[in-house]
């Protein structure tokens, strides 16, 4: 039931992320059993903590860029009333990224890295992933231009695109200077999740809201407009909470607490946002279980991203918090809360479309659904105590590393059995959304 041909290139796209998914959530599995137990030599000589950690958290960004470029292909056509600009480049830029997001991994096997993390791959690679990204903003960019009709929806998806785009280039070269190093590094992660994804978040959430729930289009851009000021208002001056403690300036202090404290509003609002929606909603609710993650996305951003964002921001927090698990804590429940559920928005908007299916059968969805969020939920509080302990151990009692460590074991062998259940509901939502059935009537 596509309305474009050209929106079947989003099929590769999702199952491809899907499928890194997988892995990602596998290789977390593995950190979680080396902070639970002590590893023999022999094994951590052949397969490091860092090796795994690489695959993890790229694997991460990996599968949520291709999310988001495959939903990118799959709601322009609708929202431009035109196929795409050009397939071939589509399908050309995926195979660019797939390839280098393989050998990537591959060559983390071997010690193939860049040493920044999250952004681990080296620079021959990168030049990859820029020639990919220049494709892909290009393509958007000429759907755009292209399209008969304007809407602030495929200008802040083509703003977000372009954003995120080049401020990958920022994470490129490497500065013997690791404080210089560290702050060109954060504005590549922060200014992504807390700017760039952040406005394609909010430009798919309106999109997807409008189509579901048949929604005036005014009214819902109308929020766009007011959240996409208070992002870039708070979010950009709000990376100064990255630099307290990196030789920065020490004026961040000042300028990264209040305007990152004030960060939690516009996400705040946009679940005020999508309560106003459902509540002037003009369709009936077709897929529930869509429904039910948008409502999550909503929620659950605010938690991760808002809640636990600001608990640690202020600096008088932070000068204990910084790099502990309270830090892992937040990044797991944003992470999880914004991007991933915003990517499964996506999937579970797109893929039974691509299926020609209107209305699907959603009983393992629906399971996979609340098995992650509530596994997920207990990983973000078990990380939280950990890392009270670990502040209080290590920076308090002053105790050294390894006593504090040995002190958190129980909890990480906690977030291991809650990491395993995640797992569980990863693999019953990706089995699921790839054998969509419909609905018996
Ligand atoms: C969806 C949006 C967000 C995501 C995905 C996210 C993710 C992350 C991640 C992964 C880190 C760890 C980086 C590292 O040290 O390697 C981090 C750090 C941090 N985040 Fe966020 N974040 C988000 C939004 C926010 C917001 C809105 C706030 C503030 C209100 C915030 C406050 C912080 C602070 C203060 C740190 C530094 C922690 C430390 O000093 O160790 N984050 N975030
Ligand atoms: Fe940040």
């Amino acid at each position: 039931m596509i309305r474009y041909e050209s929106q079947k290139v989003a099929r590769y796209y999702l199952g491809l992320a899907l499928i890194l998914f997988c892995l990602q959530v596998a290789m977390g599995l593995w950190l979680a059993i080396n902070y639970a137990f002590t590893l023999p030599q022999g094994l951590v000589d052949v397969f490091s903590f860092a090796t795994a950690r690489a695959i993890h958290t790229n694997t991460l960004v990996a599968w949520m860029l291709l999310g988001f470029m495959g939903g990118s292909y799959f709601i322009l056509p609708i929202e431009c009333k035109r196929e795409l600009f050009s397939v071939k480049i589509a399908y050309l830029q995926l195979l660019i990224f797939a390839g280098t997001a393989v050998t990537a991994v591959i060559g983390f096997l071997f010690g193939w890295t860049q040493g920044k993390p999250l952004l681990e791959i080296p620079v021959p690679l990168d030049f990859l992933i820029v020639v990919a990204a220049l494709l892909f903003v290009a393509n958007v960019a000429m759907t755009i231009i292209l399209a008969k009709e304007r809407s602030i929806i495929q200008w802040m998806l083509l703003a977000g695109v372009t954003f995120l785009a080049v401020l990958y280039l920022f994470g490129m070269p490497f500065f013997k200077d690791l404080n210089v190093d560290y702050y060109y590094w954060w504005w590549v992660i922060h200014l992504w999740v807390e700017g760039a994804w952040e406005l394609f978040t909010a430009a798919i959430a309106a999109f997807i809201i409008i189509e579901v729930t048949g929604v005036e289009r005014k009214v819902v851009e109308k929020w766009l407009y007011v959240e996409t000021g208070l992002f870039l208002f708070t979010g950009l001056v709000g990376t100064g909470h990255h630099y307290y403690w990196i030789g920065s300036p020490d004026y961040w202090l000042w300028w990264g607490g209040i305007f990152s404290a004030l960060e939690p509003l516009p996400v705040a609002l946009m679940v005020l946002d999508t309560w106003m929606h459902i509540r002037e909603r003009k369709n009936p609710i077709v897929n529930p279980l869509l429904w039910t993650y948008i409502m999550g996305l909503a929620l659950f951003h605010f938690l991760g991203a808002g809640v636990f964002g600001f608990i640690h921001t202020l600096p008088p927090v932070n000068y204990y918090t910084h790099g502990s698990q309270i830090t892992v804590s937040h990044g797991h429940l944003a992470f999880f809360g914004a991007y991933a559920l915003l990517n499964l928005v996506v999937f579970y908007f797109a893929m039974p479309q691509l299926k020609g299916i209107e209305k699907f059968d959603d009983r393992l969805g629906v399971w996979g659904f609340w098995t992650m969020v509530t596994a997920m939920i207990f990983i973000g509080l078990i990380f939280g105590v950990a890392g009270v302990l670990q502040t209080y151990l290590e920076r308090i009692l002053d105790l050294g590393y390894r006593t504090a460590q040995m002190n958190m074991m129980f909890w990480f062998r906690a977030v291991l059995f809650f990491g395993a259940i995640f797992l569980s509901g990863v693999l019953m939502t990706v089995y699921h959304l790839f054998t969509l059935k419909k609905a018996a009537d």
